[in-house]
Order: C-alpha cells, then structure tokens, then sequence
C-alpha cells in the first residue's frame, strides 16, 4: 500500500499536485525542487501556505555498476525508515510516489541556516578553514589543497546533533556523506540529506564525519539502536523489504549489533573513506 493511501489525511505531501521549481544544478542525478498548493493544487503564488519539496524521478537516476539491486530512490526512503524507526529526526520525511516525471522520492525541504552570508562570521556544521586552524568547538579531519591552491583543514562541529547523524551513517553504511548533504534548520534540527547510496552489504562508509573516530558512542544513542535491532526482524524489515535486498537487511541488523556490543565510532576501513569533493 502506498504511503498516500495509510490514513495521512489530506496533507498535501503525499499526493498533491508537484509544481517544479528548480533543478539542484549541482545534483548528478535529476534532483528538482518543487512546491505543491495547500489545497493540493499547484501552488499559485508564493504567498500561499504551499509545501516545498525534493523530488527525485527514478527515471532521473544515473545507473551505479555497485548499487545493482532496487532504485536510490527506494534507498532514500528506506534509510528514513531507518532514521524515524530509531526515533530520531535526521532525515526529513522521504516517501516514494508519483510526481510530474513518474515515480520518485519525495522529501520534505529543509529551512536552513545560511552562515556565508556578506557578514558571514560563522562557520557551516562542515567548512574549510586556512590549515591547522580548527576553531574551538570544532574537529578537523584531513588537510587539503583548495581549488586556489592554498593549504585548508578540513572541519566538522563537534556538535551532538551532528554525531547523532554521524552514527546513522555507520548504521546505514552510508557512502556518501558530504558537507552539503548536513543542514542545520532554522528550527535548530540538524538534517541529513540524499541517501541514494546508502544500506549496501559491503562496508563502504564514506564520509566527512571522521571527528569522532574511535570515540565512545553516547548512552543515548545506544538505547535507541538496541530497540531498533531487536524491532528489525518485525514490521520495520517488512516495510525496508519493499525497497532494499534482505541481505541488505541482514547487513543492517550485523552493524546495529556491533555498535550495540561495541559502542565505538569504528575508524576508516576502505582506501577512499572520505567522498571527493568533500561538498
Ligand atoms: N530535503 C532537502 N531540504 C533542503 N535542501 C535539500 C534537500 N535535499 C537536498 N537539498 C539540497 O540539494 C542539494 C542536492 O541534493 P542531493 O540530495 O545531494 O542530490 P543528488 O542525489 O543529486 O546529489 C543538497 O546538497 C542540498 O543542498
Ligand atoms: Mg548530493
């Protein structure tokens, strides 16, 4: 049964009318923002309560010779299932559904911080900084030559929000987590974004979260991913079954186990462990 038809009432995101707005022009898959009227109609005018969304068609995606089985699109969405069964908030609400260019995945947008702005004096949740200078309050992660030519640390905030989505990632084995796919929204939320490639069975952690590595893992969090295992195997697997493989699942329930037995953010294991470009 598809998400629209299991009792979400009338909210417009899960059928409504997707009026496209833009393209994401830096996306290498077909990633386009669109908003949908509060009546579910296309939205007239931007002063209506409309909703904003990604839409990415399935039709839209670059085949990966790694990630044969399902779509990204059934990926995104079942690392939201992830994400809300283990009652966190990191990833905005990810269904798939119809759209203007057939079915894809439809995210919830994001309100976030600007911290470039002209009076700019804030650093982004992961930035570059001139080498070795790491700000109070903040990890480096490697060294870097930028595209001008000068040295830069690479950094991310030492910030509980973002380590929370740090061992998400563990969870879903993500593969691609850039500095731009973490949004701090305005309502203070930190938020993960495009987990195309994420929940494969081969360990291919790839991000720009190496701050904690080797680092004891909050209490807190292992609560949650102890109710989250032993949940697994139940309706949770039902509903992940629909968009990734059962050994994917099974691959799943081992990393929730090991960080359960062994509550340590694991170190780097493959040789490419951080995405390039890193944003
Ligand atoms: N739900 C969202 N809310 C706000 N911004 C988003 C959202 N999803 C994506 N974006 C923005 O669009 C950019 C591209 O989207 P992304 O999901 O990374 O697409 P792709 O899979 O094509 O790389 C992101 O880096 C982010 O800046
Ligand atoms: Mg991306």
């Amino acid at each position: 049964m598809s998400e629209a038809t299991t009792g979400r009432g009338c909210d417009p995101f899960y059928a409504g009318d997707l009026a496209v707005i833009g393209r994401v022009s830096t996306a290498s898959n077909l990633t386009l923002v669109c908003e949908i009227g509060p009546d579910g109609t296309v939205r007239e005018s931007a002063s209506d309560a409309g909703v904003r969304v990604v839409y990415k068609p399935v039709r839209g995606e670059r085949p990966l010779w790694d990630f044969p089985d399902g779509t990204l699109a059934g990926r995104e969405v079942a690392s939201y299932l992830v994400s809300r069964a283990l009652g966190w908030t990191v990833i905005p609400e990810t269904i798939l559904r119809e759209g203007p260019l057939g079915p894809g995945m439809v995210q919830r947008w994001v309100e976030s911080v600007d911290n470039h702005t002209e009076r700019g004096d804030r650093l982004d949740l992961v930035d570059l900084v001139p080498a070795g200078a790491v700000p109070e309050g903040f990890r480096e992660v490697l060294r870097a030559v930028d595209g001008a030519g000068a040295e830069v640390s690479l950094v991310h905030a030492d910030d509980p929000r973002l380590q929370r989505m740090a061992v998400l990632d563990v969870l879903l084995n993500n593969a691609d987590r850039k500095g731009g796919h973490a949004l701090e929204g305005l309502d203070g939320t930190v938020y993960g974004v495009d987990h195309g490639i994420c929940l494969h069975t081969e360990p291919k952690l790839r991000t720009v979260l190496w701050g904690w590595a080797g680092e004891p893992v909050e209490q807190e969090l292992i609560t949650d991913i102890t109710a989250f295992v032993e949940a697994l195997p139940g309706t949770i697997g039902d509903s992940l079954a629909e968009h990734i493989t059962d050994e994917e699942i099974d691959a799943l329930l081992t990393r929730g186990r090991r960080l359960r037995d062994d509550p340590v953010m694991p170190l780097p294991r493959t040789s490419r462990p951080i995405p390039w470009p890193a944003f």
